[in-house]
């Protein structure tokens, strides 16, 4: 069932556990999560950075494999189709092509841009029922060409956001996207505690979920977030996955290199990486 992203964060920030976020690059990509919220009946947001939806030759051509992959595997669970880090031309783009949920990245503006341009999209995005998430902060490292500082999000500029009427909020609070440095001081729990009690109900988001520990997790949770974001796991999960097909030499037994074998390791390692987030995050048997 494809739905915005709004009760299902409500619901989860006010039963105390997270929606996975999980960016899709392709059609194995897409079915793997897809079939794997539904096993766990769990809901899930499909995330679509503007990187992978110009590989997917445009939004229009993923909004239509995702509506029809819904239909034609029986999917049930609440299912977000959401916008990653978008420009305010992609998310208009998004909204024109049967996207559910918008994300608004407008942190490397100055906040008075940042908060004109937000609103301007939630105004639009309300109007049509699609679900809206901003920025606030930045996010650290790199991600499909959208490169971060870091900036932990100043609490008074969170409640500028949120208080245009917004569904969700992502403040940085020292997480980054891709891998972690071995020396990386972990989250900011006293800036998301600060952000938490200055937008009061506001479902918060936690990009950059790969390689977060469970404890962390677990925190961040208590202290306001009901969305997290992976990435970077699922495509090191489907590299890994893939690199043992190929070494162990299965690509040149009999048939080993139709493509419907050669990428089911991968696609089998991607369910299993979304399995476990959903485990940890606390989303089994919620939708
Ligand atoms: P990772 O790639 O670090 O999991 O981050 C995902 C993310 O935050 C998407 O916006």
């Amino acid at each position: 069932m494809l739905v915005n992203a709004t009760e299902m964060l409500k619901k989860a920030k006010a039963e105390g556990y997270a929606v996975g976020q999980f960016n899709i690059n392709n059609l194995e990509w897409t079915k793997a999560v897809l079939l794997t919220a539904e096993e766990c009946k769990s809901p899930v947001i499909l995330g679509v950075s503007e990187g992978a939806g110009k590989y997917m030759t445009g939004y229009k051509t993923v909004a239509a494999m995702v509506k029809a992959m819904i239909e034609e595997l029986n999917i049930t669970v609440p299912v977000a189709l959401h916008l990653d880090h978008g420009s305010y031309e992609g998310a208009k783009k998004c909204i024109d092509a049967g996207f559910s949920s918008i994300m608004f990245d407008g942190s490397h503006y100055p906040i008075e841009e940042n908060v004109a341009k937000t609103k301007e999209l939630v105004e639009l995005a309300h109007s049509l029922g699609i679900s809206v998430e901003a920025e606030v902060g930045s996010i650290g490292g790199e991600e499909d060409g959208v490169v971060g500082k870091g900036e932990v999000a100043d609490a008074n500029e969170c409640k500028m956001i949120a208080d245009l009427g917004i569904d969700f909020l992502a403040a940085g609070i020292g997480n980054i996207h891709g891998k972690y440095p071995a020396n990386w001081q972990g989250l900011d729990f006293e800036a998301l505690e600060a952000i938490k009690n200055a937008t009061e109900g506001m479902p918060l988001v936690l990009h950059g979920g790969t390689g977060i520990p469970a404890d962390m997790i677990q925190k961040a949770i208590s202290l306001g977030v009901a969305k997290i974001n992976v990435n970077t796991e699922c495509q090191l999960s489907f590299a890994a996955a893939t690199r043992e097909y190929i070494e162990a030499g299965k690509d040149q037994q009999g048939k080993g290199y139709d493509p419907r074998k050669l990428l089911l390791p991968g696609f089998e390692a991607i369910k299993a990486t979304v399995k476990e987030k959903m485990e940890l995050f606390g989303s089994v048997n919620k939708a």
